[in-house]
């Protein structure tokens, strides 16, 4: 370990560290950029070093009531017991990685997530969300036989080529709104062909129109969709829309796939497409399946899930990973899953209970300091949107949205020991380990936080 930072244990026992400069500077001698992934280089950068239930710790021991859940994956709370146990007991008992055949934990969890999920009547394993896309893509394209794809503007499906695109790009890059037609892929990596962006189409959610438009002239595989898109916030489905979606799918034959790597789980054990009752042909889970461990799942109809075993070599779909199901992260996930279904209510009765009274008490605030603001939640998840309506889509917010207030507003609130993720639009997230107190917290913070920011601008425009 390099001695510029040292090491020591706190009462709780939990490692801190006080590194001698800045971690991302520390970090920057030997991870390429300081971060092991692009989206976490934030400003402000705070030196997080432990985490317990709804709350992080950070290098000089100061606690925050934590929103961002690591991009919601925590949805138990951080490092809850009985995941830990889970873990713990699995590496006791020798659960390993066999590389051959399959485990009795992999069978446990495919039954947990096909019972828990109607429309998954076959499921695989996988590492990571944008495995399960990436699968789902290629999946669609072999079963229709077709290469181009929808996605939707202001989605994020991952990392890998086909779906890399700018997730909140300004209205310069991405232009203004067109209805029905289709926005360019502005790629948010270099290195990403051509060839593969010429076969996507991105287009705004809650625009059927302007899937329709695309689906007549493109031979479609699929839309690739999240049901809420919760990675510009919150933002929802009107009625009628996901309904929408689906008749157009069956009608161009082309394959549904709903994205719930970040709904799945955190609305209900059925996901969103349980609470909205449209079943996708194929879907994709992660973050919140295991808790903060390494998942993601794709799953959906017997006859495509087929092609995975396909006997003809000729259309078999390759699906492979040396980690898949790993026994650590397979260990979390059926804890959560089983912890999930046995207390079913208890869990999710318990978040909406603290996320309806944090959204309410939102609202109060933001009245009295007579500020337009919406809070769009779903679920445990909630953004707020300093515009006077909820956003249907990408552009809406764009025209609408005060970018600068909301980014100054997590800046403030992170100050006050609350972190919300300082970058304008980013989802929060309850989890079943906030208590009443961290919500009343949390009002106390925002109460503050604004009246501080609200007397600076006016003493600004003095
Ligand atoms: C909706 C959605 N899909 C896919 C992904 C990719 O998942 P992962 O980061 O596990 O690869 C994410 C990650 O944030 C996501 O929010």
């Amino acid at each position: 370990m390099s001695s510029s930072v040292a090491h020591s244990s706190d009462a709780t026992g939990a490692a801190s560290a006080e590194p001698a400069g800045s971690w991302l500077d520390l970090g920057s001698r030997y991870i390429a950029g300081g971060v092991v992934s692009l989206n976490r280089k934030v400003e402000p950068t705070v030196n997080f070093v432990s985490a317990s239930g709804s709350r992080l710790r950070d290098h000089l021991g100061r606690e925050y009531i934590d929103y961002h859940a690591a991009f919601a994956p925590h949805l138990l709370g951080h490092n809850e017991p009985a995941i830990n146990q889970a873990v713990q007991d699995a590496i006791a008992q020798r659960w390993s990685l066999m590389g051959s055949g399959t485990t009795p934990w992999e069978v446990r969890l495919a039954e947990l997530l096909c019972e828990s999920v109607p429309s998954l009547e076959r499921v695989q394993i996988t590492n990571t969300g944008s495995e399960a896309t990436a699968h789902a893509i290629r999946l669609s394209r072999a079963w229709t036989d077709r290469d181009d794809i929808i996605l939707i503007l202001g989605g994020y499906n991952g990392w890998h080529n086909e779906v890399a695109r700018a997730v909140m790009p300004t209205l310069d890059q991405v232009g203004p709104r067109v209805s029905p037609g289709e926005y360019r892929f502005l790629p948010l990596s270099a290195g990403i062909p051509e060839s593969t962006t010429r076969r996507v189409h991105l287009v705004n959610f809650n625009d059927l129109e302007s899937v329709e438009y695309v689906m007549r002239r493109h031979p479609t595989a699929c839309v690739l969709t999240e049901p809420v898109l919760q990675n510009i916030g919150v933002v929802l489905p009107e009625p009628g829309y996901l309904e929408g979606l689906r008749g157009l799918c069956d009608r161009f034959g082309v394959v549904l796939v709903f994205d719930e790597v970040k709904t799945g789980f955190r609305t209900a054990l059925g996901g969103y497409q349980g609470v909205a009752g449209i079943k996708p042909d194929l879907s994709v889970f992660g973050k919140a399946v295991a808790n903060g461990f390494p998942m993601g799942v794709i799953g959906g109809r017997a006859d495509l899930m087929a092609r995975f075993h396909d006997p003809d070599p000729a259309k078999r779909v390759l699906i492979a990973g040396t980690y898949n199901a790993h026994p650590v992260s397979s260990a979390a996930a059926i804890a959560t899953l089983e912890r999930l279904r046995a207390n079913d209510s208890a869990v999710y009765g318990h978040i909406e209970t603290r996320a309806a009274r944090l959204e309410a008490g939102l609202n109060a605030i933001y009245e009295e300091f007579d500020v337009p603001a919406v809070v769009a939640r779903n679920a445990s998840a909630f953004c707020t949107y300093f515009m006077d309506h909820a956003p249907v889509d990408w552009h809406d917010i764009l025209n609408h949205h005060d970018f600068e207030l909301d980014r100054r507003l997590r800046v403030a609130l992170i100050e006050r020991g609350v972190y919300a993720f300082p970058l304008a639009c980013k989802q929060n997230s309850v989890s079943a380990a906030h208590s009443e107190d961290d919500i009343d917290q949390t009002l106390h913070a925002t109460r503050d936080a604004l009246d501080h920011l609200l007397k600076d601008w006016s003493r600004d425009a003095l």
